[in-house]
């Protein structure tokens, strides 16, 4: 199949919004930007075209979707049990790179929900994404436009790489602005639980809620073969290539690291400032202390990196709090949990 590319401007935003959603409406699928990285969109409530998705990423089965919406009568349609406190963090977060997860309504079926009885749900506040899902007048299931396990999509180019010929539309709308995917929050126990770091950060959350937690396995390791809460913690994810070893030290030690390290393309992401010092190849991923800036750039790096022909990665480590959390989350599973403390 064609992949038809458009590039989205303020004058032909609605038309081409109207095009995807009329895409989506008769059970294609088509990649929209997002504020947070490129999705992967279907009518949520076609199963057919929902299980194309998993089929397009090479997605596990059981790994559910993400449902976006464009207001609250959609939310009232699949999802209950919405707390006064959800409402608040809604009102707070909405739309935005926040995902809730609510007991689902029948009207979401397995397929989106791979037999759980919730559902996650988000409203984008990307000008195309919410256009797109207004005009379908139906909620979007839509994971990131990215090969199963590959870094996920912050711009046209990359979903190219990994989709080209699958799909029949890219609305190309620029690089992401965030470059990491939504927080994702479970509504559904005594307190909300972070599954998912993004860039609303935990202390972010707590202001409006403030008995929030970060679920364990954020940072951990999940164990084989057990029950996760969030299917998507269990694989290794956003991997590139090349074997990725996460560093956490100072600079002087991971210079004096790297040095001592043997091999053929070796490459090193660091943060602004430190190439100079890098015996080794290396690209500024961010700021040192703004999770912000590394958040945007962390997938655009490391798919970089692959095409370099990189084939280890030793990767100097952000800090695991604040917005920089997302990306410590992001790291550690590329990395496939690989991490040294020098
Ligand atoms: O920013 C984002 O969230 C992007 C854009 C496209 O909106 N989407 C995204 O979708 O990252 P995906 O499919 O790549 O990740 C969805 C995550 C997975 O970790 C999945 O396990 C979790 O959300 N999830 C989905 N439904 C869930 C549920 N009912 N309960 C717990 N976790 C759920
Ligand atoms: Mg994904």
């Amino acid at each position: 199949m064609d992949t038809q590319i458009i590039k989205i401007d303020p004058e032909n935003l609605g038309r081409s919004a109207e095009l995807a959603a009329s895409f989506i409406k008769r059970g294609e699928i088509v990649a929209i930007p997002t504020e947070t990285v490129y999705g992967l969109a279907a009518n949520a409530y076609d199963d057919a075209a929902v299980r194309r998705i998993f089929e397009v990423k090479g997605r596990p089965q059981d790994n559910p979707l993400i449902v976006h919406i464009s207001d609250y009568v959609m939310l009232g349609n699949i999802a209950h049990t919405i707390t006064d406190e959800a409402a608040a963090l809604a009102r707070a977060f909405w739309p935005g790179p926040l995902t809730m997860v609510f007991p689902k309504t029948e009207a979401i079926s397995d397929i989106v929900s791979c037999g759980l009885d919730t559902v996650a749900v988000r409203m984008p506040s990307n000008p195309v994404a919410a256009e797109v899902i207004k005009r379908a007048e139906l909620p979007i299931a839509a994971p990131s436009a990215n090969l199963s396990g590959r870094p996920s999509t912050t711009s046209a180019r990359h979903v190219i790489t990994d989709l080209d010929g699958k799909i029949p539309l890219i609305l190309d709308g620029g690089e992401s602005a965030i470059g990491v995917e939504s927080t994702v929050l479970s509504m559904t126990g005594d307190v909300p639980v972070i599954l998912r770091p993004g860039i609303i950060s935990l202390e972010e959350i707590r202001e409006i809620a403030p008995n929030a937690e970060l679920s364990p396995s954020v940072f951990k390791e999940p164990p084989r073969g057990e029950k996760v809460e969030s299917p998507g913690m269990k694989y290794k994810h956003y991997a590139p290539n090349a074997e990725v070893v996460v560093i956490k030290s100072t600079l002087a030690k991971f210079v004096k690291y790297v040095r001592g390290q043997k091999g053929e393309n070796l490459y090193a992401m660091c943060f602004e400032g430190e190439q100079e010092d890098i015996p080794i190849p290396s690209v500024a991923y961010g700021i040192k202390k703004d999770g912000r800036s590394q958040a945007k750039r962390l997938f655009n790096v490391l798919r970089t990196l692959d095409d370099c022909g990189a084939e280890k990665i030793y990767v100097r480590a952000p800090l695991d709090t604040g917005e920089s959390a997302a990306v410590f989350n992001r790291l550690l599973r590329a990395a496939g949990f690989n991490i040294l403390e020098l």
